[in-house]
């Protein structure tokens, strides 16, 4: 049933597995050791995902707790809010759990977020546990311990580094996705071939489509490469102090476009996508990588039904408007942009760039 077992290297205490199988929740508790026990489970999952996921989970988990509560959060990134994180905290309370509590986050990047960040903060911290059910949640959120809600000013501004105690990444569960979300799933995957590893670049360029196919061996392959290469990132620097800001290819355009749009509108999939393609024109004017390798990008992309282009977010300055809500990013430094473009194929950097540049390639690419 297993198709492989990853270790994310975090130091002895908190080091967990990344299960990746093929099959149903509902027999967890006895295919894996790894699923903690404890006198509670609180599984946080939202109205789309408790549907289709909820009853196997709670069963695979049933023989490791005496009690076993779920709340369902709204759908989506409009959701990731103060709202939904104290609808956690009050259902916990509620139910009068203490210490001996876990928390699943069962669902994709939104409810992952919003759980890890509740876990890491409800008693000063109790052990939660990732179930990701979609292609982005299984390549990178679940992995690696970031944890936050947005705040109407900025992306993820308020969170935590806080790592889970394993992930149980069913593939299975990838088969009631709708195609808009594997796509914006794939752009998770896309980035790491520019910033890491170009033979995975490769091996996309000729899979993509069996992995929009959902063909399950082709999915295996990209999510466990994806998975090793997140590992190895956040094993060498988990609080992101350097090396693991790399993994934010395409994100700075990106979380411009998800504030600037209104969180939702674009999904963070689409937003990082040609947000991929601003930072590789980015790097191509500042002659970093050639012309090609901007174009051989693109083309990926747009192959995974992707936007190769971004939105106008001001009609009167729209590149002003880029620039005022890409100052507010955690890489920013004193006020300074601060952005991962490609070093050559294969090798992401972090740095500033003039802004009159910035707003050409903006100006560029932008429909
Ligand atoms: P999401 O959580 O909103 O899920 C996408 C949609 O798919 C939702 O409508 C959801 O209800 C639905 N869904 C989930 N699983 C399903 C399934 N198996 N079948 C049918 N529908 C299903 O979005 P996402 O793309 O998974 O995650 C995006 C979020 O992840 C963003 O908030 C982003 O900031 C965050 N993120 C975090 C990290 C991190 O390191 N923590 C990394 C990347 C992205
Ligand atoms: N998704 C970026 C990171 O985990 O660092």
């Amino acid at each position: 049933m297993s198709y492989a077992s990853l270790m994310v290297d975090v130091g002895a205490e908190r080091s967990y597995p990344i299960e990746i199988f093929v099959g149903n929740l509902d027999q967890i508790g006895d295919d894996f050791g790894v699923i903690p026990s404890a006198r509670n489970a609180l599984i946080v999952t939202n109205t789309v995902v408790e549907g289709y996921y909820l009853s196997a989970l709670k069963k695979g988990i049933g023989k490791n707790f005496q009690r076993i509560f779920h709340i369902s959060l709204d759908d989506g990134e409009a959701a990731k809010n103060w709202n939904s994180l104290n609808k956690i905290y009050d259902v916990l309370l509620q139910n009068e759990c203490d210490r001996n509590t876990v928390i699943f986050a069962l669902g994709g990047g939104v409810v992952g977020d919003m759980a890890g960040f509740a876990a890491a903060t409800f008693m000063r911290g109790i052990p939660f546990v990732q179930v990701p059910t979609t292609l982005l949640a299984q390549v990178d959120s679940s992995v690696g311990g970031k944890t936050a809600i947005n705040h109407p000013l900025g992306k993820n501004m308020i969170g935590a580094f806080y790592q889970p105690k394993a992930v149980i990444c069913n593939l299975e569960t990838l088969s009631t996705l709708p195609s808009r979300e594997l796509s914006a799933g794939l752009a998770e995957v896309i980035k790491y071939g520019p910033i890491f590893d170009m033979d995975f670049m490769q091996w996309l360029e000729t899979s993509v489509e069996q992995v929009l196919a959902k063909d399950m061996k082709s999915l295996a392959f990209a999510v466990h490469r994806s998975c090793e290469i997140k590992a190895a990132v956040v094993g060498r620097d988990e609080r992101e102090t350097g090396l693991r800001a790399i993994l934010n290819f395409g994100h700075t355009f990106g979380h411009a476009i998800e504030a600037g749009m209104g969180y939702g509108v674009w999904l963070h999939g689409e937003g990082v996508a040609a947000g991929m393609v601003m930072a590789a024109e980015l790097s191509r004017r500042l002659g970093m990588v050639d012309e090609a390798f901007v174009q051989r990008l693109k083309s990926l992309i747009e192959r995974a039904g992707l936007p190769v282009r971004g939105p106008v977010l001001d009609a009167s300055d729209n590149a002003g408007r880029y620039l005022e809500l890409m100052r507010i990013d955690k890489k920013s430094e004193a006020g300074e942009i601060r952005f991962v473009l490609i070093d050559g194929p294969g090798k992401a950097v972090v740095r500033g760039a003039p802004d009159a540049l910035v707003r050409e390639v903006i100006d560029a690419c932008c429909a």
